[in-house]
């Protein structure tokens, strides 16, 4: 058993996360329902943050909010001093709704509408990541009917793809998202931005992957990117001022995942570029930016389920259907991801049987865990899916109509509803019936 932060087996043999009890909790507000430890969020944002700053290294942690984005995280993460990734008018309007600092926030995205680019310059957000040529011009518009100066970073995509315990080099990177570096749309990119007089151009970013367990890709990135810097010196006297590495720090789902510690990840980072470094005569270590979303929130979060119906194949599998699915983490049928869980009311119980847990959405793929080993299980019992905090929420839907989880933050044994569970009323408050006159 793999319990995460604050998570422990409590007297009374329940699961507590941040000195409360999970079933407490799921009692209170119904199940599913996801919990954060807010405590463990905390302590990933100040081990990034640390990292930096025993350095002496001049950086940004932006989250990246698509891993859960709601106004109390927003208001969590601007309270720990970080800034934050938003990809969507949606995400940004979340985030000025939580007074989150316009110029802390980095706008992403490989199709931001011309509404989007203008909301995101009106409300004056510390800077665009420019990621295509159709991109630029839109803004160059934007930005001088505004009358405003824009800061941009350029997307590249440096031909290094990481995932997990690999890594691909790419000559050439098939990705919908950035400049590549080697067929000449990077300079092409540089050139279009570089004397425009509304575009403060304060460097580039890359983001090689996801679930990364080791520190090469990065290092290989970083490489590939400052080589790349060196011509930019010499043909358009140009040296970034930010490099943003992106995301992607892997966290343990199950026992067969071993990520790093955050500082390990940004010292690795730190140590390629100032080697890197010794190429640029006089110039100052540029700042180093980071963009953590599953690593601050995904080992946080825990989804606790109650048990239902329970179908048992002789000889074929034991499925246990929980009251939840696809709909609150897609993950599983999505990724094929995998998830560890223990039944909450009875941590001290031992194992005994090996049973499938399936979602209630009519989907056979709506599976969340295959194979894992659980005590008897009855419809009283409370199942708790650990590592649940990162796209999960944020890719929750109301598929089957299905209303989405609340969310409950906890910590110190003060518990605070800070998303509701949605009601059948939210579900059809989009609806409108049909006339009485036509399609008769
Ligand atoms: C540009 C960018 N930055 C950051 C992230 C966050 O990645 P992770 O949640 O794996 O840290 C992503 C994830 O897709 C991304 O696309």
């Amino acid at each position: 058993m793999n319990l995460h932060g604050t998570a422990q087996i409590g007297q009374n043999h329940h699961l507590w996360i941040g000195g409360t009890d999970t079933v407490e909790l799921a009692k209170k507000y119904g199940t599913p329902l996801y919990l954060y430890d807010v405590a463990l969020i905390k302590n990933r944002a100040r081990g990034f943050k640390k990292a930096f700053e025993e350095k002496g290294v001049g950086y940004q942690v932006a989250y990246a909010s698509k891993a859960f984005s709601s106004i109390a995280i927003f208001q969590l993460i601007e309270q720990e001093g970080l800034s934050l990734d938003v990809v969507s008018g949606g995400e940004l309007f979340t985030a000025l709704q939580a007074e989150f600092p316009a110029e802390r926030i980095h706008f992403h995205g490989n199709n931001k509408s011309p509404e989007e680019l203008e909301f995101a310059l009106s409300a004056g957000v510390g800077c665009i990541v420019v990621d295509n040529f159709f991109e630029i011009s839109l803004l160059k518009t934007l930005s001088s009917k505004l009358n405003k100066k824009v800061n941009i970073l350029i997307r590249l995509t440096p031909g290094i793809e990481a995932h997990t315990h690999d890594y691909i080099i790419t000559g050439q990177e098939d990705s919908k998202f950035g400049f590549d570096l080697s067929n000449g749309q990077a300079d092409k990119a540089l050139k279009e931005v570089l004397d425009f007089e509304h575009f403060h151009v304060l460097g580039v970013h890359c983001h090689i992957g996801s679930q990364i367990f080791e520190t090469e890709g990065f290092t290989l990135a970083i490489e590939k990117l400052f080589g790349h810097f060196k011509k930019w010196e010499e043909n358009y006297n140009y040296f970034p001022n930010v490099v943003n590495l992106g995301g992607g720090f892997g966290i343990q789902y199950t026992s067969e995942d071993t990520p790093l510690a955050p500082e390990q990840y940004v010292t690795a980072m730190i140590e390629e570029v100032s080697r890197q470094m010794h190429r640029f005569e006089g110039k100052e270590l540029p700042e180093l930016w980071i963009e953590p979303g599953r690593s601050l929130v995904g080992d946080a979060g825990t989804t606790i389920y109650s048990i239902g119906s329970q179908k048992e194949i002789e000889g074929v599998r034991h499925y246990v259907s929980v009251d939840g699915g696809m709909t609150d983490n897609i993950r599983p049928a999505l990724y094929q991801a995998k998830y560890e869980a223990y039944v909450a009311n009875k941590m001290n119980e031992k194992p005994c049987q090996t049973v499938s847990i399936a979602g209630k959405c009519c989907e056979s793929g709506d599976m969340l865990i295959w194979d894992i080993e659980l005590p008897k299980l009855t419809d009283n019992d409370y199942l708790a899916v650990s590592c649940t905090g990162a796209y999960g929420y944020s890719m929750a839907s109301n598929y089957n109509r299905i209303q989405r989880p609340a969310v409950v933050f906890v910590e110190n044994g003060e518990e605070q509803l800070v998303v509701k569970r949605e009601t059948y009323e939210d579900l059809i408050k989009n609806d409108l019936p049909l006339k009485s006159n036509v399609f008769v």
